[in-house]
């Protein structure tokens, strides 16, 4: 049996079965009431908070204004020729195993050793479970293990959640799971509800990962992040000290709130965080209010053994840029140091791995390189893409959602691997 859970591109789940492989839905959330948060959030800054002091340099201050993703040029980076795969003349209902779709699984498989990325169209399918299966030759999922510090998801049917990122926060490009130790080699998405306007909204974006590397690797930048390393500061609140806050846009998690470390360990103790956030590989430390922080240090690139190549597997999606449009959090200042980190200020941020800041121009190159090698792939109902989490990104804009229209995208993660670094001499 294959389980089933959400996530909206893609955050990590809380509680997620082992060895099983992961769908998760992306699915259309609650109109978010804007009037709410900005007038009535129940949090303010305390007094020892830096957004009083406002230093020139100050962390908040590199990251605003806000740095949007543009997502691509407005020209593919590669021909869809390239990667999309027609299916009209098959009977997908029939199987993979049927004679008569053997050269369409041949296809699929070829096409996704050259290029790591693959997008069926015309495939006529509604069932999300039997797309996963068609995703599933490839992904060839095994495990679901997505517990440490990501939002929140609640289920929305049997074995299935929502995703849990707000249509109304663009998602910067990034690798699946690339903030722990543990990550997927693949990554599959699934429409079975699409915008399908002719336009891109709605879409989903992916920047060639491999393109990208080299590109950042000919700059000093490039040559930064690879001499120093990635840090990752991930924090979670606890759910106790938001007990009398309402909640928020998608009626699971309090204004100011990302998620708690309750919901996101699947815990309720601290005792046993601690035990959880050791197997992560997580340094972890409490702040007031039984405020979990936590920081992952590792390599910037991850080594790809198909390419025996090094290749970019990081970006400002775990910085708190993540949340630059996402409500309930958005208003919340950029933490500026980790031992004074509180739970008045966003949970997420990335810095070098020796802790030094990243400059807003640094951050602006993060964001430009994938930008750079970006293409869109437009959502049909029955569609279904399947790419290399080492050799491409993904991520999206934020989106709006007519009366009638609705959006549904199913996510199957694949393999979880033990990431290794960089390796030396795989340039
Ligand atoms: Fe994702």
């Amino acid at each position: 049996m294959t389980k089933i859970c959400c996530r909206v591109a893609c955050r990590p789940l809380a509680r997620v079965v082992h060895n099983m492989t992961a769908l998760v839905v992306e699915s259309p959330v609650p109109e978010f009431n804007v009037a709410y948060i900005n007038n009535d959030m129940p949090v303010t800054p305390s007094p020892s908070t830096p957004t009083q002091k406002q230093p020139v340099d100050s962390c908040n201050d590199v990251r605003n204004p806000m740095i949007a993703p543009k997502f691509w040029t407005g020209e593919p980076s590669l021909a869809p020729v390239v990667y999309e795969i027609d299916c009209s003349a098959y009977d997908m209902t029939l199987g993979l195993e049927h004679p008569e779709n053997a050269s369409l699984v041949q296809e699929m498989l070829d096409r996704y050793e050259k290029i790591g990325l693959i997008h069926l169209r015309n495939t006529r399918l509604t069932d999300l479970q039997v797309m996963r299966s068609w995703a599933n030759r490839i992904v060839e999922g095994d495990d679901s293990d997505y517990k440490g510090g990501a939002n929140s998801r609640g289920p929305i049917e049997n074995n299935v959640y929502d995703t849990g990122a707000p249509k109304e926060a663009f998602l910067h490009y990034h690798h699946e799971m690339a903030y722990l130790k543990r990550s997927v080699g693949t990554v599959a998405f699934c429409s079975s509800a699409s915008i399908d306007d002719g336009t891109t909204r709605g879409a989903m974006f992916v920047s060639d990962s491999v393109r990208a590397s080299e590109d950042l690797l000919s700059t000093p930048f490039g040559q930064r992040l690879k001499e120093k390393g990635i840090t990752y500061i991930r924090c979670l609140t606890d759910r106790e000290a938001y007990k009398h806050v309402p909640k928020g846009w998608n009626g699971l998690d309090e204004v100011g709130v990302y998620n708690h470390w309750q919901r996101s360990f699947g815990v309720e103790t601290p005792e046993e965080v601690e035990v959880f956030a050791k197997e992560k590989g997580l340094s972890t430390q409490w702040g007031p209010n039984r405020y979990l922080k936590t920081k992952f240090r590792t390599d910037v690139f991850e080594y790809f053994p198909a390419l025996d190549k090094n290749i970019l597997y990081a970006s400002v999606a775990d910085d708190s840029m993540w949340h630059d449009n996402w409500p309930g959090v958005q208003q919340l200042p950029t933490q500026e140091n980790y031992e004074d980190a509180t739970m008045f200020e966003r949970p997420l941020k990335i810095t070098y791995g020796d802790d030094t800041e990243f400059t807003r121009e640094e951050l602006l190159q993060f964001v430009d390189v994938y930008d750079k090698y970006g293409l869109p792939l437009n959502w049909k109902n029955g569609d279904v893409a399947v790419m290399c989490n080492w050799r491409w990104v993904h991520g999206r804009p934020s989106y709006h959602l007519e009366e009638d229209e609705e959006r549904t995208l199913g996510v199957v993660l694949g393999k979880v691997f033990d990431r290794r670094g960089q390796h030396e001499g795989k340039w």
